[in-house]
């Protein structure tokens, strides 16, 4: 099948990666001239696992086409992906202004019927206006070209997006016609195993399934930060009461670990968008604002054990960060915990000395830029050097089984702060480290 998919950053280039290795003739669009320029040579703009060689194998084998000229994809392909960014606007709701950017240049150059599939998340009713823009420019040209706009929210997690893109648990379909569905039927069907993991449903239904999902993955996350908190002042172990509930086959170890609080493109934006929506319908939700309310809490909640060790004043302090992005296998650093978490000891006089596999350029292009009183180290350990105590903020393998005794050596005084709970407190103990964790009183 031939295929545009328009906004190539991580939903749209996996996407459009993903569907040209099974054989379908894709073309990615982008606005941003350079990155479709490097993308042509062969240089990824994003960090995910397996993606640039099937990038380049598909590129050489000209299934893979990268182009800013939308007319010249939309002439050549029958499917139009919208996969742009819809970033939190602001009063909280999903600002629409790419996706319908796009719909609207879609009307301007389209040359024959196009099935339109929003694959950003978008809230409900986002199909019935982009199908009002596309419509109201093929009025503007006089046109009485058709088409079909049909809502597939993506579901596929950062880090593992080759994998859940090419091998999807579910596919959420919703259209208003049956053309449609099996136009989009024919498409996934070579991707999923049982069609049953096809779920077809109405429009607004679709639009909806995805705020859900992440707004319940959020809800999870916060419950049990927030039982956390309360596991630390009652002197309860978080780590042994979530071994204690995952083992109830209703609730399940997934998304049940403490931690310094979620970040990433979606989960923060999607939770208010979703609350901005039912403010619209005025329904007052209620949990989601305490999901939200948590949340940015526990970003706090490592500087304010930091603090309590060595006091409100950081001058003179310098703290080693293990970890940037908001979680492993990723560059991305959008809402990340280590954010708040270095401007909050940086504004209190401390030095940061940092490391990140792969997110330190997105820290010091963007989300840390003009933070001065962060250097970034070669590695894990060169951070530690002269630090006075270390942060693990993002679990990236290689931080999960490190030395202890080179950390202990390098470090200025054995403290660490686990903003993850990655490590066996009786061992580090032990050591000699004082080792503070989410959930655990000290
Ligand atoms: N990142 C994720 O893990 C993830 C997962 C599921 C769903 N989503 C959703 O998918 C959507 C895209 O997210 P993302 O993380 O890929 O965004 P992104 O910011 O990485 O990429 C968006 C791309 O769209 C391009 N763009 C913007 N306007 C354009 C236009 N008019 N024409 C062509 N290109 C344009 C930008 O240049 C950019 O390259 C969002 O709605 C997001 O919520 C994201």
């Amino acid at each position: 099948m031939k295929i545009a998919v328009v906004g190539t950053g991580y939903v749209g280039l996996v996407t459009g990666t993903c569907l040209s290795d099974y054989g379908n003739t894709v073309y990615c669009v982008d606005v941003d001239e350079k990155k479709i320029n490097d993308l042509k040579k062969g240089i990824i703009p994003i960090y995910e696992p397996g993606l640039e060689g099937m990038v380049k194998s598909n590129h050489e084998g000209d299934r893979l086409r990268f182009t800013t000229d939308l007319k010249e994809a939309l002439d050549d392909s029958n499917i139009c992906f919208i996969a742009v960014g819809t970033p939190m606007g602001e009063d909280g709701s999903a600002d629409l202004q790419y996706v319908l950017n796009v719909a609207e240049n879609i009307g301007k150059v389209m040359s024959h019927h196009m099935y339109i599939v929003d694959k950003s998340t978008v809230p409900v009713g986002t199909a019935i206006k982009v199908r009002e823009t596309v419509q109201a420019e093929l009025d503007k040209r006089g046109s009485d070209l058709t088409f079909d706009v049909i809502s597939n929210p993506e579901f596929l997690k950062e880090g593992t997006a080759v994998e859940d893109c090419s091998r999807p648990d579910r596919i959420v379909i919703g259209t208003d016609n049956d053309g449609a569905s099996k136009v989009m039927y024919k498409l996934y069907k070579p991707l999923v195993k049982n069609t049953e993991a096809m779920i077809f449903m109405d429009i607004p239904s679709a639009e909806m399934t995805k705020y859900t999902a992440n707004a319940m993955l959020a809800t999870k996350i916060s419950f049990m930060n927030e039982i956390s908190n309360i596991c630390e002042r009652v002197g309860a172990d978080v780590n042994k009461v979530r071994l204690g509930i995952g083992s109830d086959h209703r609730i399940g170890y997934q998304f049940i670990y403490p931690g310094c609080g979620y970040g990433g493109s979606c989960f923060p934006k999607d939770v208010q968008a979703l609350i901005k929506t039912s403010e619209d319908f005025e329904y007052d939700s209620k949990i989601l604002k305490a999901v939200e309310m948590v949340n940015a809490e526990q970003k706090m909640v490592i500087p304010t054990k930091i603090v309590k060790r060595f006091g409100e004043d950081l001058t003179g302090k310098t703290f080693a960060v293990w970890g940037l992005s908001f979680k492993p296998n990723t560059d991305d650093m959008r809402m990340s915990a280590a954010i708040t978490i270095i401007n909050e000891l940086t504004a209190r006089g401390a030095k940061i000395k940092a490391y990140d596999p792969k997110a330190m350029e997105e820290a010091k292009e963007c989300y840390l830029k003009g933070n001065d009183s962060v250097e970034y180290c070669e590695s894990k350990y060169t951070c530690l050097v002269g630090a006075d105590a270390m942060i693990m903020v993002t679990e990236w393998k290689e931080f999960r089984q490190p030395d202890f005794e080179e950390i202990k050596q390098r470090l200025k005084y054995p403290v660490i702060f686990d903003g993850r709970n990655q490590y066996d407190a009786e061992e580090l103990e032990e050591m000699g480290i004082e080792y503070y964790q989410i959930g655990v009183r000290k």
